[in-house]
């Protein structure tokens, strides 16, 4: 049975599903989060210790004022209620991408970060503000910087997932097949589930069915 580590997921079918449900794109994301607290408690059950979520990309600036508005105060409401939550159940929480945000969220994340870093049951990576490409390009320049040599092991040490091993599973939901600037390097190896439910509706059963169907998986690694 292979080992199971890492988990990262693409939340993907919220606008859809709020559109479908209550016809408002916001009520799809707060939806979502539900489900979001669900593979949290599932991915610790499963005694999985690194759940990477990918919440808002370097593209979604794109969207409509209102919509991403809405997403980070969802975001600042979570981290406001759930924190001191999350803490106790031993979750250490850790921003990938750069943040760039109001004020008062930049310190909500930070202080959150602080308050739960020596955690060890599941080490959450919440994706904002994350772009795959760009970790990419950063992670050349520091290298280059550096003057260390062009490594895979020496670039690894500049990217934001630095001493995260890479996921054994990327889940997609919504119905879509693709990666959208979501941890190129890191999936090099990682085995992949489309899944069609849109994320609201993904479930504990469907979790649990993605990680029974990876443990028995033969992963070669390119070997045979
Ligand atoms: C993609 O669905 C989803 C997002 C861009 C945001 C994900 C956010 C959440 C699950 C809630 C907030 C999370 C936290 C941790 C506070 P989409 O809007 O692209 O859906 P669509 O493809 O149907 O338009």
């Amino acid at each position: 049975m292979n080992p199971l580590r890492h988990v990262a997921i693409i939340m993907d079918g919220n606008g859809r599903w709020g559109l479908k449900h209550k016809k408002s794109r916001n009520a799809g994301h707060r939806a979502g989060l539900n489900t979001v607290e669900v593979v949290i408690k599932e991915s610790i059950k499963n005694n999985i210790k690194y759940l990477t979520l990918f919440a808002f990309s370097t593209e979604n600036w794109k969207r409509p004022k209102k919509e991403i508005n809405y997403l980070f105060s969802l975001l600042e409401n979570f981290l406001k209620n759930k924190i001191e939550s999350l803490h106790k159940k031993k979750i250490k929480l850790q921003i990938i991408g750069n943040k760039k945000f109001s004020s008062n969220l930049n310190k909500l994340l930070v202080k959150s970060e602080k308050k739960t870093k020596k955690n060890n049951v599941l080490q959450i990576n919440l994706a904002l503000n994350y772009g795959s490409k760009l970790e990419l390009i950063e992670a050349f320049k520091k290298l280059q910087k550096s003057k260390k040599t062009l490594t895979e092991k020496n670039f690894k040490q500049y990217l934001q997932t630095k001493n995260i091993p890479d996921p054994d599973i990327l889940i997609r939901t919504g119905n879509t097949q693709r990666l959208s600037n979501f941890l190129l390097w890191q999936v090099a190896y990682s085995e992949i589930f489309f899944e069609k439910k849109l994320w609201p509706d993904f479930n504990h059963e469907d979790y649990n069915r993605i990680i029974k169907k990876y443990k028995k998986i033969k992963r070669n690694f390119g070997n045979v």
